[in-house]
């Protein structure tokens, strides 16, 4: 099966990281040098994804001005022979008519913007990529499952997932663990049952759903319908629990490191450990660090 569409839902306030988030998206939040959404969008190109949905809200314009040119960075960078950084932002720069805009009206939850997307997607299975999980490895989270994807019957759907210690399950949707096909990260199992954070203490599994999905259209007549869930919001995950009483369900444990972006210590982190993986800033990183760390 062929995933051509990703679905991004950025309409999210950002409250946990305000007053960062107070005018600006909390998508455009800079890890290194890159934001948030620089991230996602180039992990579903690398996975062969050709047209961008973002499902935005209001304060996100200015997620659509970085993916478009800016005519005069171009004309300055061009007459100071700034070849590098004109590169660079030509790698960036997704193709001419390769994305959506949409708004999320209220912030009625997850499944409500992924449902919001439903006309610009149509017919044909599509995947959900949310911003605020980084994975660092050197084959995308988004990536790797649609290799896995391949090995798996036509018409699957597919959540990323991740154990977390059990005493944390509860923030998180989690699934129940069905026939396995091998074993830790890297393989995949049937999902046998879903739940948006359960109540500490009945978690099936310690297998987190990761903030990456691949789904068919189906989802999109659920969701029409989908009643409010955990928070008072109407949750993907409840959607997916309907879906899977007519289609399969996998769980893929995905190589890499999680990093969650929308906490103030799990962005900080991530900055160290992406800015350690660039050649060219992590030895002077790991210098900085090392005279913090002792003075
Ligand atoms: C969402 C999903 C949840 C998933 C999580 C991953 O929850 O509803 O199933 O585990 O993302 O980050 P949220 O973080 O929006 O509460």
């Amino acid at each position: 099966m062929k995933i051509r569409k990703a679905v991004f839902p950025v309409a999210g306030l950002g409250t946990r990281v305000l007053p960062a988030t107070k005018a600006m998206p909390k998508e455009m939040l800079t890890i290194v040098d890159r934001p948030l959404i620089q991230y996602v969008v180039d992990e579903a190109k690398e996975a062969g994804i050709e047209h961008f949905v973002f499902v935005t809200g209001r304060n996100k314009g200015v997620i659509e001005d970085h993916f478009d040119r800016m005519f005069e960075l171009d004309a300055t960078l061009l007459s100071r022979g700034k070849k590098a950084e004109m590169a660079l932002l030509a790698r960036s720069q997704p193709e001419a008519g390769a994305m959506s805009f949409t708004r999320q009206q209220a912030p009625l939850g997850l499944g409500h913007a992924v449902w919001c997307a439903r006309d610009i997607i149509g017919d044909e299975p599509f995947a959900v990529v949310l911003p605020d999980e980084l994975v660092l490895h050197k084959r995308g989270c988004l990536a790797q499952m649609i290799d896995a994807a391949a090995k798996l019957p036509d018409g699957a759907n597919i959540v990323a997932v991740e154990e977390v210690p059990m005493e944390l399950a509860h923030q998180y949707g989690v699934v129940g663990i069905g026939q396995r096909h091998g074993d830790g990260k890297g393989s995949y199992f049937e999902i046998d049952g879903m739940v948006e954070k359960p109540p500490k203490g009945t978690a099936p599994s310690n297998l987190s759903i990761t903030g990456r999905y691949i789904l068919q259209p189906e989802i999109f007549k659920i969701l029409a319908t989908q009643e409010r869930g955990a928070g008072g919001e109407i949750q993907l995950t409840d959607a997916m629990i309907g879906l899977a009483t007519t289609q399969k369900f996998f769980g893929y444990q995905f190589e890499g490191e999680r990093h969650d972006c929308g906490s103030k210590a799990g962005f900080l982190r991530a900055n160290i450990a992406f800015g350690l993986q660039r050649p060219e800033l992590a030895d002077a990183l790991r210098v900085e660090m090392t005279r913090y760390l002792k003075a």
